[in-house]
């Protein structure tokens, strides 16, 4: 996909299509693609076939008028981030539907904000632009092209930032779709690796990145006995996947980001129910995340140090497997009763975060497909977010309100954090029925005391169930925004 900036004549610019965000009253812009139309929205207003509401589509087939296409998009009463991505996302699917090849988009009548508005079209035409391809033929796009149009030439810079910005954000996002909705046969914690290592290898000419790959006998050396517990069940040998991005001064201190890639979550000797257990290869998409988020940093030199963590395993029951009541000893020394085998997110994590103290972090995320109970909390609209920093707590909710890729905050008191006492080990692994995501958060709360630390709980957010099956590369917006703040 080619996106480019213009502020050029529009009466001169040509393209298949012309999308036009709009209200009932006509900005300027608006006006004159009017009159190039021959009238066309006063028509459709007048009719009544176009009312302006926020997120109505209209597509007009103009063939009489220089303009062949227009695309109106309904901007009366768009008042926050996650509307407009909603607006601007259907009028993405409106656009691919008429099979156009290229796009001129007329900017400004969404927000003042250019680089915002830019941002948010290149991400949601990217993000429009996957389909799964594997196992099935998948869509063959049409788009090749798109001209973000705005009125001043003061604002074409912007306009190009954002589009920069937002196509590789997208493209971030699809990268995390794809790795995602593969099946659980191909998307092995091998697999991921090798991923991990054609990444770094495609990008060093790029930017300084290196990835190490730490195998089973790496981690039994680092007494990651916890990470390796999950492992024990599986032919599939667990892999940790360590993707260091040095795009500022070598003694800025990085954020770590650490992604839950549970490869297929069969609950081990815990077995899940049958049904729906095949959305269950969905448990590496933390991981994916934050792949698809290393990609987008190397891509825009994102003047930022960044490691991103993937401990990467199956959770199977063989007979070797980890059966409740097992106690194990973390690398960090703490002993755990684990109680429940299909809490197993928290047992890879937990040595993770005690790894990533080794890079002297700023700040650590972690983003897990931890907890069914966050989908009872906050169904599939915002993501989870914890932590032992009101501050960090703040801008991620900030940059999730900003990318439209919102987090809502549970709380970390110690009285939850006393739900997890065993009487055989430091800790069980499971709190009991209530507050499964906040029980799962004092568990790595214990874990990262020595840094700044949040964790995600994306197991709401990561992918749709029913029909539209399907990984949704969240939180890699989220993530890119908090970055991109904190790269500035
Ligand atoms: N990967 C699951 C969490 C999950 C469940 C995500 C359903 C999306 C949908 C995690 O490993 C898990 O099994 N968690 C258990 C924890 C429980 C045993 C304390 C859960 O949420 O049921
Ligand atoms: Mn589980
Ligand atoms: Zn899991």
């Amino acid at each position: 996909m080619k996106f480019t900036a213009s502020c050029a004549e529009l009466s001169g610019l040509k393209a298949d299509s012309l999308i036009l965000p709009t209200g009932s009253e006509l900005s300027n812009s608006a006006k004159v693609v009017n009159k190039l139309t021959l009238n066309s929205i006063d028509s459709a207003i007048e009719s009544a076939e176009f009312t302006g509401k926020s997120g109505q589509i209209l597509v007009l087939n103009l063939p009489q008028s220089p303009l062949q296409r227009i695309i109106l998009l309904g901007t009366d009463g768009l008042s926050n981030q996650r509307q407009i991505k909603k607006a601007v996302t259907a009028a993405c699917g409106a656009l691919n539907k008429t099979k156009s090849k290229t796009a001129l988009w007329i900017g400004g009548n969404i927000t003042q904000d250019i680089q915002a508005e830019a941002t948010i079209v290149a991400q949601s035409i990217n993000a429009s632009l996957y389909s799964y391809k594997k196992h099935n033929a998948g869509n063959k796009p049409n788009l090749e092209s798109l001209t973000f149009w705005s009125t001043q030439q003061s604002a074409i810079q912007s306009a190009e930032a954002g589009l920069k910005y937002g196509a590789a954000v997208g493209d971030a996002m699809n990268t995390a779709k794809q790795l995602g909705n593969l099946p659980a046969n191909i998307c092995t914690p091998s697999y991921l690796a090798a991923q991990a290592i054609s990444l770094g290898e495609a990008k060093l000419a790029k930017a300084s990145i290196t990835t190490e790959i730490l195998d089973r006998a790496d981690m039994q050396l680092l007494k990651m006995d916890s990470l390796l517990s999950v492992a024990e069940g599986s032919e599939e040998p667990p892999k940790l996947i360590v993707i260091n991005y040095q795009g500022a001064k070598s003694e800025e201190k990085p954020v770590v980001l650490v992604g839950k890639a549970v490869t297929f979550d069969s609950g081990g000797i815990s077995l899940k129910p049958g049904r729906g257990m095949d959305e269950m290869k969905y448990d590496m998409c933390g991981g994916a995340s934050v792949l698809g988020v290393m990609n987008a940093l190397v891509e825009l030199e994102l003047p930022i140090n960044v490691v991103g963590i993937i401990p990467a395993t199956e959770n199977m029951p063989n007979g070797r497997a980890t059966k409740p009541g097992d106690v194990v000893t973390s690398m960090s020394g703490q002993t755990i009763e684990i109680l429940n085998t299909d809490a197993e997110g928290r047992l890879i994590l937990c040595d993770s975060l005690t790894y990533a103290a080794k890079f002297n972090p700023d700040t650590v995320i972690d983003i897990a497909t931890l907890t069914g109970a966050v989908i009872s909390a906050l169904g599939k609209v915002a993501s989870g977010v914890l932590s032992n920093d009101q501050q960090l707590a703040n801008d991620l909710i900030e940059s999730g309100t900003q990318s439209a890729d919102p987090v809502w905050q549970l709380p970390l008191w110690e009285e939850y954090d006393d739900l997890l006492k065993s009487n055989f080990a430091d800790m069980a692994n499971i709190g009991g029925p209530q507050a499964g995501t906040i029980t799962a958060g004092c568990f790595l709360a214990r874990y990262a005391q020595d840094y700044k630390w949040a964790h995600l709980d994306v197991a709401g957010t990561a992918w749709v169930s029913g029909t539209n099956k399907g990984a949704t590369g969240r939180p890699v917006a989220l993530l890119m925004e908090y970055l991109r703040q904190k790269a500035k």
